[in-house]
């Protein structure tokens, strides 16, 4: 099933967030009903068209699409616990930021509810809510997303349904913004370094543009397949010898003066990979490791 016509929202939780979506949705044209627990931040949308929701209960009366945007799950609970049957019929978006268990957890709680229930995280920033290339990522109901697909859009064009597991769309945020954050910090780590000794960090990031490029993403292919098969082949780098480069490594930041926390992790996991039978083996038998809670 896909839309005909434009479905009426409701926004519920109007902070930068809430109120990008919701300008989002009456830029579009969609009948928007908004509520906010300090009721000023309404007025601007209110100028912009949107209806004014005197309580969540009627915000949530008001059409049969509601998205919620607050702090955490657990506002988005004392938001919407005491309403009871009073969401039953209606799809409930959550984009409130969350855990994959909390958004499973929302997922059964919504059930109980008669809720249908489609759990979101939003990889981008207020400002570019609305653009073609916004990604949102969503996971949970695929009837809703199917339904409801063309107004989700209206908040980022690059929007993706992940699988009916509520918990999917909060697990590959997390997913990509830790690759994201681990690959700025061996950029800032190699920059630190070459730093001591007046290197600017332009210059460097000249040389780092290419290893990132040519080494990481141009080997990620083959790292992915050999995760996936689980056999990790013997490597023309052997683990074995790169653990011992690594303890090079570390002995040159500490010289230079240069935090070594990360690349002591880094090479306690590589000498239990060696330990555990996988000397001869590259980088992506390391997952073997990062899969164990320590
Ligand atoms: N901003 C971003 O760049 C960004 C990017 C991705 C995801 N997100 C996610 O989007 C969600 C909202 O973020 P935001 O940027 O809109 O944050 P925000 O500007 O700080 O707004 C927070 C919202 O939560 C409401 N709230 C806080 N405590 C509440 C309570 N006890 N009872 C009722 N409402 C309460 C606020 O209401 P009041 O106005 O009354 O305080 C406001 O509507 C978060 O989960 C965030 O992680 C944000």
């Amino acid at each position: 099933m896909t839309e005909t016509t434009l479905t009426p929202v409701s926004v519920i939780g109007l902070g930068a967030m809430g109120s990008a979506l919701a300008t989002a949705l009456l830029k579009a044209g969609h009948s928007t009903t908004v509520w906010n627990r300090s009721a000023e931040k309404a007025e601007a949308l209110s100028e912009q068209g949107a209806s004014r929701a005197a309580t969540v209960v009627e915000a949530v009366q008001a059409s049969p699409l509601v998205i919620v945007c607050v702090l955490d799950h657990t506002i988005m609970h004392e938001l919407l616990d005491p309403l009871g049957e009073g969401l039953a019929g209606r799809v409930l978006v959550n984009l409130t930021t969350g855990t994959p268990k909390q958004a499973r957890e929302a997922g059964a709680w919504a059930a109980t509810m008669k809720t249908t229930y489609l759990d979101g995280a939003i990889m981008a920033t207020p400002p570019m809510i609305g653009q073609p290339e916004a990604f949102l990522l969503y996971s949970g109901s695929e009837q809703a997303y199917e339904a409801h697909e063309a107004t989700l859009k209206r908040f980022g064009g690059a929007s993706s349904y992940f699988g009916t597991d509520p918990g999917l769309a909060s697990l590959y945020d997390i997913a990509l913004l830790t690759s994201m954050y681990m690959s700025f910090a061996g950029f800032l780590y190699g920059a630190a370094l070459v730093g001591t000794a007046n290197v600017d960090a332009t210059s460097f990031a000249t040389f780092a543009e290419g290893v990132i490029s040519g080494i990481v993403l141009g080997d990620m292919d083959e790292t992915a397949r050999q995760i996936d098969d689980g056999h990790y082949p013997d490597d023309a780098s052997p683990l074995a010898m790169q653990a011992a480069g690594m303890q090079t490594f570390i002995k040159a930041f500490h010289d230079e003066g240069i935090d070594t926390t990360i690349l002591e992790h880094l090479k306690g996991l590589t000498d239990r990979t060696v330990a555990a039978g996988h000397a001869e083996a590259g980088l992506a038998s390391l997952i073997e490791q990062i899969r164990r809670h320590v």
